[in-house]
């Protein structure tokens, strides 16, 4: 089959199955190509098989030498129609791994369920007697209370007011006025249910009371902070709202783990368009005109350059990760340096249809996109035939 990408407001349905496998070489070569990082060496990555996690696991693997364990939750491909991008990644990731001698479990399943959780204990059990370092780094639509099963959906919105800006459709270019009303209760409590902390405490619990967490065992989840452009809706809106509940949640871990000397820490992360990114509203406007202003300047980093210098310059460097005043590890610090926000902020007006081409980088935004979907790779064939079910 030939495979070309299938795109519905922002959202890739589909993904090439070889370009996968290339970008995943890619962020490997990446870390390939720097010093190696005396890093953790039993890992677990929830959220594995994209975006963050992906990398994570790639410098967890690749520059630290670690065994590792990868959950996702992707549609695999079949002989009639190609999968989701993290089935190909996945699977890239651990043939790889295989390649250069380092062990590799993926599970693909849902990480809110009770029967994923087991699976990665009776893993842990078998194979690694404790974990070492997890890193949560789930972005999901909605999800399933274990306990109750009950089902929760995550939105979007701003909370109080309706918030109205401009947006980008990231591949036609078009630029609109978008308004979100604001969010109801419900739907704030169901957002805080899907993407805040609960369910990052509930594995962390679970693999302390099996005894599978090594001594001065580390876990990390990532949050996100962003501009003043996006701030109504993002930071100060339903999502922002889930992740301070996110960072409460590391509070409580950390009075889990005293026992063992643990640590539960939170990253604010640079805005970067990934999967889950390219559906906010704004979100991928403000992300275009910052990728061209940190291009510029020479500081732009996507998610393997950001999960590299995490791990060398916080995590595992010799002398304690620098934080901010609450606590967290400050990796969108090149995001929000004065001189970079203050180039957004002078330009954030004067967007339009006729100029954001030349304004933005909403050319570097689309291209990125599409290789999160295996497509646009250098080196891959897409006029061959390829099997969807090849993984
Ligand atoms: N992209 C950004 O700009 C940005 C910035 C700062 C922080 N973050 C945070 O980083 C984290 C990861 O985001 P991303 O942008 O890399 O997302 P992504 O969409 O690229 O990856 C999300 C991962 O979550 C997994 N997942 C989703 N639902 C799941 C479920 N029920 N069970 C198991 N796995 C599931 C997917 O399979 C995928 O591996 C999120 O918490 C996000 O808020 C993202």
């Amino acid at each position: 089959m030939i495979i070309k990408p299938i795109i519905r407001r922002n959202i890739c349905i589909n993904a090439h199955p070889l370009g996968c496998a290339a970008q995943v070489r890619a962020q490997i070569n990446y870390v390939m190509d720097r010093d190696k990082i005396f890093g953790p060496k039993k890992v677990l990555v929830i959220g594995a098989s994209n975006g963050y996690g992906l990398a994570a696991r790639i410098v967890s693997a690749f520059a630290s030498d670690a065994a590792t364990i990868g959950v996702g939750f992707e549609k695999p491909g079949t002989t009639r129609r190609a999968g989701t991008a993290g089935w190909y990644n996945i699977e890239a990731f651990r043939q790889e791994a295989e390649t250069a001698g380092l062990a590799a479990w993926n599970i693909n399943g849902d990480a809110f369920s009770e029967e994923t959780k087991n699976k990665v204990i009776g893993i842990v059990k078998d194979k690694l007697d404790a974990i070492d370092f997890l890193v949560y780094s789930i972005a999901a639509p909605r999800r399933i209370d274990p306990a109750t099963g009950e089902i929760y959906s995550s939105v979007i919105k701003p909370i109080g007011k309706p918030f109205t800006a401009s947006s980008v459709d990231v591949l036609s270019g078009v630029v609109s006025e978008v308004t979100a009303e604001p969010a109801s209760a419900e739907q704030i409590a169901h957002t805080v249910k899907v993407m805040g902390g609960e369910d990052w405490m509930l594995w962390v619990e679970k693999l302390l009371n099996a005894n599978l967490l090594a001594r001065e065992f580390k876990t990390i989840a990532f949050s996100y902070i962003g501009s003043e452009h996006t701030r109504s809706l993002y930071r100060d809106g339903t999502i922002g709202a889930a992740k301070k509940d996110l960072e409460q949640k590391a509070e409580h871990i950390n009075t889990l783990l005293k026992p063992i000397a643990g640590k539960a820490l939170i990253s604010v992360n640079k805005a970067l368009i990934t999967r889950a990114s390219a559906v906010i509203p704004a979100v991928p406007l403000y992300t275009a005109l910052l990728y061209r202003i940190m291009k510029d300047k020479n500081l732009h980093e996507g998610c393997i350059q950001q999960m590299y210098r995490l791990y060398r310059d916080f995590l595992f460097s010799e002398n304690s990760p620098k934080v901010d005043a609450k606590g967290r590890i400050r990796i969108d610090d090149w995001e929000m340096r004065p001189d970079v926000q203050r180039e957004v902020a002078a330009l954030w007006n004067e967007i339009d249809q006729q100029n954001i081409e030349e304004m933005t980088d909403i050319r570097g935004l689309r291209e990125e996109f599409l290789r999160h979907h295996g497509f646009g790779m250098p080196g891959v064939d897409y006029s061959q035939d390829v099997r969807p079910d090849i993984f």
